[in-house]
């Protein structure tokens, strides 16, 4: 009797470690928010995720933001060149682009409407839901040359900083709570393209103390189409 229920202990003790540890091994490789296994996992730690994602709560503007995912993507990869992916994208900025968009500081037809339609409760929590998934990215590598060297160099010649002391290694922003500094790598080439052609002809002047004005203020049209290339294939 004694020796049964031992073993009936034992058992239960195993059962239990053995479960532990399968959930130990699920959440390693799986996406709290979507249950996705594999690929789709976020491999940064929660702290930097915590950071970039800002004050909002993620699960809940995972509900919140539906209608936005019908054009930005389920999980804020939009599939559409236009349209740019917001995955992995900083909460600040986000919320911030948001505001402007509300105020009409930045214009474009479709984002004030939709904007307009967020109240500021969910502002928070729709960008930490976006910002809260995976970093956007390309195809993984890029063989533009010539916008490499605009991005990580600069032109001396021209005074032209280098975007890499803003935009961080390979576009994926300085640091997680460096908010301030959009993630640019990975993001859809012709949305970059149009965004360096709307700060260069002041047709976008959001960015703090106009920088983007003079930073795209010397680049050639051929320039920006490297640029462009080189940064959505990271
Ligand atoms: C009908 C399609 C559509 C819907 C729906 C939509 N967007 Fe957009 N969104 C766009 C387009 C197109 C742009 C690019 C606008 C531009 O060029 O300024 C954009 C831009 C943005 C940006 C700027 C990103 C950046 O990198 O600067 C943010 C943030 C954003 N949208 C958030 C949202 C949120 C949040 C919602 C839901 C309330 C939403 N969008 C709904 C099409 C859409
Ligand atoms: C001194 C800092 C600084 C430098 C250098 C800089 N940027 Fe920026 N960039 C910013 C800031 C700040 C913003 C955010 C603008 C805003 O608040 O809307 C921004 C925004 C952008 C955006 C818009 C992203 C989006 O999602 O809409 C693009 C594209 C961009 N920068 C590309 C570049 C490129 C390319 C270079 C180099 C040629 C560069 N930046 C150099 C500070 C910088």
């Amino acid at each position: 009797m004694f020796r049964t229920t031992n073993n009936i202990t034992v058992g239960l003790a195993l059962i239990a470690l053995l479960t532990a540890t399968a959930v130990y091994a699920r959440n390693e490789n799986t996406n709290p928010l979507t249950g996705h296994v594999g690929v789709d996992a976020n491999d940064e730690s929660t702290e930097s995720i915590n950071l970039r994602s800002g004050p909002g709560n993620p699960v809940l503007g995972r509900d919140k933001s539906q209608l936005c995912q019908g054009c930005h993507g389920e999980f804020g990869n939009s599939t559409e060149p236009l349209i740019p992916k917001l995955a992995g994208q900083y909460g600040k900025y986000i919320s911030k682009e948001l505001r402007n968009y509300q105020s009409g500081v930045r214009t474009h037809q479709i984002m004030n409407a939709m904007a307009g339609t967020i109240s500021d409760d969910d502002l928070a929590d729709i960008s930490a839901y976006f910002a809260s998934r995976p970093k956007m990215k390309g195809s993984g590598s890029s063989s533009n040359e010539l916008g490499k060297t605009l991005f990580t160099k600069g032109d001396i010649n021209r005074k032209m900083i280098a975007c890499i002391n803003c935009h961080g290694v390979n576009g994926k922003g300085l640091t997680p709570k460096t908010s301030m500094f959009p993630v640019l790598g990975g993001q859809q080439k012709e949305y970059l393209r149009k965004q360096l052609k709307n700060f260069r002809d002041s047709d976008r002047t959001n960015s703090p103390n106009g920088i983007m004005n003079k930073v795209t203020s010397l680049l050639t049209d051929a320039e920006i189409e490297a640029i462009a290339d080189y940064l959505s294939e990271l």
